[in-house]
């Protein structure tokens, strides 16, 4: 019998893309490992995330040795580990709304600030690259899920458009943009925005993003002005 009870709980967790529920929580929720998370662990990355980003960039190769970059929505940090491999001396800046555990590169810098308060990083963000505009800016940026698809991607594309205006201050004239949206009703609403701004845009979905997201990534290029 209780051999019978194992072998249920094992068909309910484990499913067809590797994914398993680990542990459960106090609360009854369970931690999700999947094979990226594993392998993210044992690499030193600190998100699985990094595995989306290592895909663009073997497709796209949007990162240079000689670019300086912003990432958006950067905790904890998993992108800025693989710009950082390859941006060894440009500055790297990255933004989040939660604190960010430091990293001892002398390229990299950090801003704890929401993406909607642009009058505050403004400054801030002046401050470290001075009149210059940089080459590329990379946003896995996310709200706090709260699994309401509606509500989930108005917030996601209320960031990006944040993250839009952002750009027009802070991107070179003909350089890239690389964004996360949860894609769903409101999608054309960030399109239109973005649309006005760059000449181009390319859908991907990384391998490495669960079956059930609906998560995209959006690579803009050549910014207008
Ligand atoms: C999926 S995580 C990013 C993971 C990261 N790319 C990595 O590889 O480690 C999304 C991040 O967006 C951040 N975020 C959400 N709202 C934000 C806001 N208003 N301003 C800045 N960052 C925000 C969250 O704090 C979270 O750290």
């Amino acid at each position: 019998m209780a051999k019978r009870n194992r072998n249920s709980w094992q068909r309910k967790t484990i499913n067809k893309t590797g994914h398993h529920r680990k542990k459960n929580t106090k609360k009854g929720q369970y931690i999700v490992r999947d094979e990226y998370a594993i392998k993210a662990q044992k690499a030193g990355y600190r998100a699985r995330s990094v595995y989306k980003l290592l895909e663009l960039q073997e497709r796209f190769d949007l990162i240079q040795p000689d670019y300086s970059v912003i990432d958006v929505g950067a905790a904890p940090g998993s992108f800025l580990q693989a710009i950082r491999n390859i941006v060894r001396e440009k500055p790297v800046l990255w933004i989040d709304i939660k604190q960010i555990k430091p990293f001892s590169y002398p390229n990299v810098m950090t801003i704890q600030e929401s993406i909607f308060e642009f009058e505050k990083l403004k400054p801030q963000v002046k401050e470290i690259f001075w009149e210059e505009k940089v080459d590329l800016i990379t946003s896995d940026i996310a709200p706090n899920t709260t699994w309401i698809k509606d509500v989930d991607q108005y917030a996601s594309v209320e960031l990006n458009i944040a993250i839009c205006e952002f750009a027009d201050e802070f991107l070179k004239k003909w350089w890239n943009l690389i964004l996360k949206v949860f894609k769903w009703e409101d999608f054309n609403d960030l399109a239109m925005q973005v649309r006005k701004r760059f000449h181009r845009m390319t859908e991907y979905k990384p391998m490495a993003c669960r079956d059930r997201s609906f998560e995209m990534y959006l690579i803009w290029f050549d910014k207008k002005k």
